[in-house]
């Protein structure tokens, strides 16, 4: 996904644009731009890779503008080149476009604009929704008139862009947020969102555009989310909506709960490692705030009565953090979960009725392809909850319920401390769960915090140097598990995988004998989970495979007596089967974070990803 500002004011656009884009470049930083209006013209500024580039080529030009837009990409459409960077204007200059989304119709307009003799310059679907916006806005003028307006010889009205605007984007299938600057036009920004998130913030003498919340810390303190379908104008001191039916719309803000620290390094390094450190905190406050607003409860209870099933989907680590709560779910309950990654679930016909409730799990609340299954579920009549991280997001406003999770904004890419609090929403809707059902379960959410107190300043940071050292130039690295351990395996693999750009998998332990082991030789390094006290002789028998293959097998684990069997140990606390995903990630996750720093890597802006994916 990508992230988009708008700055319409009094004071210099462009700084302010490139300040809120530097909150957001969690989401995308394969190339960055600005476009802005000086003296009815507009200009963009377009650098390829991440902010800082752009940020240094203008950071010593006065830029008379207090009409600016601002992109940050992650690449869909057409490679990371300058050519694709965002802004994206039509061939006559007559508007710039920043885009978050996919117009997945891009191709068949834009064949149709090229036979009108429509000049294209990018490879980008955006570039498409900017062409044909100057298309419609021009459709009745002469060619020439198009050439005069980009020379803002002549000024369309509000009104006339909004009509051009709404035509466009019914044309327009996909996802988009759009905000627009146009030729002529220096007090105001066009905004248009469907599926890709979009707000509004407003401050005093000013307005603004953002993809989300951090970009307006320091610049406005209440916003409006804007909802699918709506499009319009801000100015400095008027903000204008309407609906798809060019009906004005009555907009109610929101204040902004996050605090500019919970954005800001601190005395760290990286993200990643400030919000490793914040996993202990993360789970008392979701608990804490899950407890205090009563979330549960507002879930009738009715829903779980006769022949309920239950589904579980979500994507990359939220989908993992679903695997654990299906495990315990199955494990105490005995209720059946199926569970899938959101990009299969919906193409494979779930079975799904007015007695499905399914889960959906994301910390952003913005990942297309399991919005799409909110939207599947919602259609077959299922009951739809989310735990869900971040406020006002799209899959909180068409869910049921909303179980959210206080992990607080996380910024780095690699997700560490929402798995956490995620595992604490589900376990808490678990033990709520349980009461509905009558069933006795092992655990409760004041053991989860216990824990989360009692071992939250576990630090793993000494004890892998010497393991970061000899892996980091591995090209595969192995992890292995049974039970839960497998599950928690899968996010050890994924957390290195994702930010030191080394192959591995995760493989169930005993699966091992049945193909993968052919893979394993004397220079194979090999992660082994074990914090299940019933899977310790099995798990132990898989290492000793693993050894007389002459495998190195760095174990993850609490139990002693075994530090003989593998090539290093990492002792975990000693907890209830159960509640072990708590302790046990910590090491997993420190471990990709060092791995990745040694290899001088950005652990916070891994390459080719971004923080959510918006698109499908
Ligand atoms: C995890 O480290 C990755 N960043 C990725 O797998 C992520 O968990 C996935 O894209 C889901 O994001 P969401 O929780 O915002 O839906
Ligand atoms: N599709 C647009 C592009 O490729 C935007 C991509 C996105 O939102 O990630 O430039």
């Amino acid at each position: 996904m990508c992230g988009i500002v708008g700055y319409v004011g009094d004071r210099l656009g462009v700084p302010i644009a490139l300040k809120c884009l530097s909150a957001l470049e969690y989401r995308g930083y394969d190339s960055a731009g600005v476009a802005y209006i000086d003296n009815g013209k507009i200009y963009t500024e377009k650098r390829v890779g991440k902010l800082v580039n752009l940020y240094n080529s203008l950071k010593n030009k006065i830029i008379p503008s207090s009409c600016a837009i601002g992109h940050t990409r992650w690449a869909t459409h057409g490679e990371p080149n300058k050519n694709n960077a965002h802004p994206q204007t039509d061939c006559n200059g007559i508007l710039a476009v920043v885009h978050n989304g996919i117009i997945e119709n891009f191709d068949s307009i834009k064949q149709d604009l090229i036979a009108k003799g429509v000049k294209f310059n990018s490879d980008t679907d955006t570039e498409v929704f900017a062409q044909l916006l100057a298309y419609n806005l021009c459709a009745k003028l002469m060619h020439n008139t198009m050439h005069n307006t980009a020379h803002n010889t002549i000024k369309f009205s509000k009104k006339t862009i909004i009509k051009a605007l709404n035509k466009t984007i019914q044309q327009c299938e996909g996802a988009y947020a759009v905000a627009i600057v146009v030729a002529g036009i220096d007090d105001c920004i066009f905004f248009a969102k469907n599926k890709s998130p979009l707000i509004i913030g407003k401050g005093e003498e000013e307005s603004y555009l953002a993809s989300d919340t951090p970009a307006l810390l320091g610049f406005a303190n209440k916003f409006y989310s804007i909802k699918d379908g709506e499009l319009g104008y801000i100015e400095k001191n008027k903000i204008v909506v309407f609906n798809d039916n060019l009906e004005n719309v009555k907009i109610k803000f929101q204040q902004i709960t996050i605090k500019t620290e919970q954005v800001m390094l601190g005395e760290f390094k990286h993200f990643m490692h400030k919000e490793i450190e914040q996993g202990a905190s993360s789970i008392i406050e979701t608990i804490d705030r899950i407890k205090k607003l009563k979330v549960l409860q507002k879930i009738p209870p009715k829903i779980f009565e006769d022949k309920f099933n239950l589904h579980i989907t979500a994507c990359g680590t939220a989908l993992h953090a679903g695997l654990i709560a299906k495990y315990i779910i199955e494990n105490q309950l005995r209720v059946p979960v199926d569970l899938d990654y959101a990009s299969e679930f919906r193409y494979k016909k779930p079975i799904l009725d007015a007695h499905s409730v399914c889960l959906f799990i994301s910390q952003s609340g913005e990942t297309a392809d399991t919005l799409s299954c909110v939207e599947l579920a919602k259609q077959k009549g299922a009951t739809t909850i989310a735990f869900t991280n971040v406020p006002a997001s799209r899959m909180e406003s068409i869910v049921d319920f909303v179980v959210p999770t206080g992990a607080g904004p996380e910024i780095a890419v690699a997700s560490t401390k929402a798995y956490l609090a995620q595992l604490a929403a589900l376990y808490a809707f678990i033990e709520y769960l349980a009461i509905i059902l009558k069933k006795e379960i092992k655990f409760n959410c004041g053991m989860i915090k216990n824990l989360a107190l009692k071992y939250s300043h576990q630090d793993y940071t000494k004890v892998l140097d010497d393991i970061v050292e000899e892996i980091k130039n591995e090209e595969s690295i192995y992890f292995i598990g049974r039970g839960v351990d497998y599950l928690l395996a899968l996010e050890g693999a994924l957390k290195l995988k994702e930010i030191s750009y080394i192959h591995c998998e995760a493989l169930p332990a005993g699966e091992l004998k049945h193909g993968s082991l052919a893979l394993i030789n004397n220079n194979s390094f090999v992660v082994a989970v074990l914090t299940q006290s019933n899977l310790i002789e099995k798990t132990l028998n898989n290492i000793h495979e693993l050894n007389s293959r002459g495998a190195k097998v760095i174990l993850i684990s609490p139990f002693t007596n075994l530090e003989n069997f593998v090539y290093k140990q990492i002792y975990i606390p000693n907890v209830n089967d159960l509640l072990t995903p708590f302790v046990a990630m910590k090491p997993l996750q420190t471990l990709a974070y060092k791995v990745s720093i040694s290899k001088n890597l950005d652990p916070d802006k891994p390459r080719n990803l971004a923080k959510s994916v918006t698109v499908e």
